[in-house]
């Protein structure tokens, strides 16, 4: 039996409040009711209705608890599916740690609580326990995910994997609105990613945002310094795909896809990933979806999951060539006639030259 479950009821516990190690019988109903609701918010998917994922508030903590607990585990492992497939069809399109510390950057957009770098820390650090110093860009609307995704890093991660190192900078904004402002003060941090993660967050923005999103997403592969892996998974119905598709054909568009799916069902039913039960009381999943409380049936237990995905390569726009900039820089001191042509250019002996000559010297 796998320790995940365990380290996740933490993430609960410390959403709910309180510093014990399990959660009590009010916290444990609580989750359940928590589960179901999110769970029916997910299948409606609807664009008009009560009741949708752009609808969901997770500042309120039943909301937070209830996605790690009915998504959590699911999510924390798909990461690691994805690089193990990218791997198999294009290795070099891994990247690879670097430098003395073993640095990656990793920017998330919609990044909650975090809990898929487990996939991704599984994935690097799974065999053989290298250090691994991550830089996480961390890129989400809710502020109130903060103090859970700290758990996240110094429990879950930091006990899974004793040798990472988290270097954590929040960029708190709303991809709905042109925030290519917030994203420059980060430059120097987002353009040296490395994998960029968009997980389960498109499916949550309404299609009317399309438009902005694409330009916050589009200034981030333009700053790009080095080829970027970009990780994309999100919710496979049909009534989501209004919310995905757009953005995916757009981003199929500026880079190179190592792979793609409409819809995939991911089954965890083997180690390192495998989703199990069993029924004791030491195990959360046999709590939360294994018996009845009060008489209530309990939420479904899944250990699959579908998922319309890609995997695609970014590589950096080409620099502008020194013989480009040099010609322009040559051209912006030629001097021009009234109505703007370029007429007259200093060389550089001193002497006149017209603007034939300019582009003659440069032709030569
Ligand atoms: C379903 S959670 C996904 C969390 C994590 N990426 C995962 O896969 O488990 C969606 C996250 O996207 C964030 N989100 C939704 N709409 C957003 C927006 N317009 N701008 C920024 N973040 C957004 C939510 O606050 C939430 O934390």
């Amino acid at each position: 039996m796998n320790n995940f479950p365990s380290l996740l009821e933490g993430v609960l516990v410390n959403i709910w409040g309180g510093n014990k190690e399990r959660l009590d019988g009010r916290q444990l109903r609580d989750t359940r009711r928590a589960i179901a609701q999110i769970r029916a918010i997910y299948r409606f998917k609807g664009e008009h209705g009560t009741q949708q994922p752009s609808k969901i508030n997770y500042r309120l903590k039943n909301k937070r608890a209830g996605y790690i607990a009915g998504f959590g585990e699911r999510h924390a492992y798909l990461p690691y599916l994805q690089l193990r497939e990218v791997n198999a069809i294009k290795p070099d399109a891994i990247p690879q740690p670097r430098g003395k510390k073993n640095e990656l950057t990793v920017t998330s957009l919609g990044a909650g609580a975090c809990i898929e770098l487990y996939g991704i820390c599984l994935y690097y650090m799974g065999g053989n326990q290298q250090p691994l110093y991550l830089n996480l860009n961390w890129v989400e609307r809710e502020r109130e995910w903060i103090p859970n995704r700290g758990y996240v890093f110094a429990k879950v991660l930091k006990e899974s994997f004793p040798k990472l190192d988290i270097d954590p900078l929040d960029i708190c904004l709303d991809l709905r609105e042109d925030n290519i402002i917030k994203l420059a003060q980060h430059y120097d941090r987002l353009l040296n990613t490395d994998i960029l993660i968009i997980y389960n967050v498109l499916n949550e923005i309404p299609s009317g945002y399309t438009r902005h999103v694409w330009r916050n997403l589009k200034f981030l592969l333009d700053i790009f310094q080095k080829p970027v892996l970009i990780l994309m998974m999100e919710p496979s119905s049909d009534r989501a795909e209004p919310r995905i598709h757009p953005l995916k054909t757009q981003l199929a568009q500026e880079t190179n896809i190592i792979t793609e799916s409409k819809v995939e069902q991911f089954v965890f039913n083997a180690a390192p990933v495998c989703i199990e039960m069993n029924a004791s009381k030491e195990c959360l999943n046999h709590r939360l979806f294994g018996i009845r409380i009060d008489g209530g049936r309990p939420p479904t237990f899944e250990t699959t999951i579908r998922r319309s995905h890609m995997a695609c390569i970014k590589v950096p726009n080409s620099p502008i060539t020194m013989e480009q900039v040099s010609r322009q820089l040559f051209q912006l001191e030629a001097k021009r006639g009234r109505r703007g042509a370029f007429i007259a250019h200093r060389d550089y002996t001193g002497k006149q030259a017209s603007f034939k000559d300019i582009d003659s010297q440069w032709n030569q």
